[in-house]
């Protein structure tokens, strides 16, 4: 049975518009809730097969979505290159900051301690839906170093920021063993069989033109043309979040990225415009007007759909909110499958 998803990022007409939501798995789902409380800790979760793959299809077993993303997050990859990571309740990750390059020298690669995400991957890959597409990813180059120079997400990027205007030589030091690992870790889930990749550059945002090609499009680029060089056919989609039309257009064009997702500040008809001429787009209802529900979600929905056609994957701007009612999902998801083909 054809895979909607996959068969959108490569250009054939899709059976049905595919849907799928970021932060699909997570905390509005009673059933996350109660798998994370058993594990005791998010990273226990993501590490323990048996839960992670049970977490990534709970989603699927409650909406009619066209994907599953991998359960686990963007910050396991300073983990597994030396970073102490914790993450402490309703307070996000920690990580002990690097700053300085000796602080980055001594960190020493924790060579198996992502073999769980790949089993997960295994176990998930075979009890999936037919028709659903597996999705893995990472987080962007830039967005990892973000939180690795920061140690945190609660209070803005200050320091990042500050190594891109003064310490570009460290960033570029950062950027070298970070890239080898986010390939080497995105080799290893497509190897273990996820059929489509996501970069999350949740942080791209911060950046101006000039940081945005340096820290962003270079460093996207030199991954994708990487990633291809081994797996020609794994679609890719980028998702340069908060970035200006400019940057999204520039990054769209030279990082080869085979779709685009749009955050929720993209204006429907300049990227009906400027961006879907370049390829297939992902996005972008506010998760605001999903966790509100009602006839303000039902004809923003309309409006999208009508605005991007058939050729499109429909998902929100950024992740669900935790306080989201389930029944705001159901609706939406039934009312985009039954309008939207
Ligand atoms: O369902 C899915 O989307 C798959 C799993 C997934 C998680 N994180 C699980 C998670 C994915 C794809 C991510 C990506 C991620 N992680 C990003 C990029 C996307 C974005 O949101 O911008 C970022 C920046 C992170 C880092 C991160 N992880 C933060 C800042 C936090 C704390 C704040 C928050 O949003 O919850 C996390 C924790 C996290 N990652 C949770 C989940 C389900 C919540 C953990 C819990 O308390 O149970």
């Amino acid at each position: 049975m054809a895979k909607p998803l996959l068969d959108c990022l490569t250009k054939q007409l899709p059976s049905r518009r595919p849907l799928w939501l970021m932060r699909q798995a997570g905390r509005y789902l009673p059933e996350y809730q109660e798998l994370r409380a058993q594990a005791g800790s998010f990273l226990n979760l993501c590490l323990t097969p048996a839960l992670a793959s049970e977490v990534t299809l709970q989603p699927l077993k409650r909406f009619d979505l066209d994907a599953a993303i991998l359960f686990a997050d963007i910050l396991l990859v300073p983990m597994v290159m030396g970073q102490r990571l914790r993450f402490r309740e309703g307070e996000g990750p920690l990580l002990d900051p690097v700053r300085t390059k000796e602080q980055l020298q001594a960190l020493t690669a924790q060579g198996g301690r992502l073999a769980p995400v790949f089993e997960t991957i295994d176990r998930v890959r075979t009890a999936l839906p037919p028709h659903v597409a597996f999705l893995g990813f990472a987080g962007g180059l830039w967005t990892v170093a973000c939180y690795m120079i920061e140690g945190q997400g609660k209070h803005g990027f200050a320091q990042a920021l500050q190594k891109v205007a003064h310490e570009p030589l460290f960033l570029k030091l950062l950027f070298e063993r970070l890239f080898e690992t986010t390939l080497a870790y995105l080799e290893a889930q497509s190897e273990a069989g996820v059929e489509a990749l996501q970069i999350f550059e949740s942080h791209a945002g911060l950046l101006d033109e000039k940081g945005f090609r340096t820290w962003v499009i270079e460093p996207t680029q030199k991954l994708v043309v990487a990633l291809k060089a081994k797996h020609p056919n794994i679609p890719i989609i980028g998702f340069p979040r908060g970035a200006s039309l400019a940057n999204k257009k520039a990054y769209f064009i030279e990082t080869g990225v085979d779709a685009l997702g749009l955050d929720q500040m993209t204006n429907l008809e300049e990227a009906q415009r400027e961006l879907q001429p370049l390829g297939v787009l992902q996005g972008n209802l506010d998760p605001e007007l999903l966790l509100a529900g009602g006839p303000a979600l039902m004809s923003e929905a309309q409006n999208s759909m009508k605005a991007f056609g058939p050729h499109h994957i429909f998902n929100l701007g950024h992740g669900v909110l935790p306080q989201t009612p389930l029944a705001h999902i159901t609706a939406f998801v039934e009312a985009v499958h039954n309008k939207g083909a």
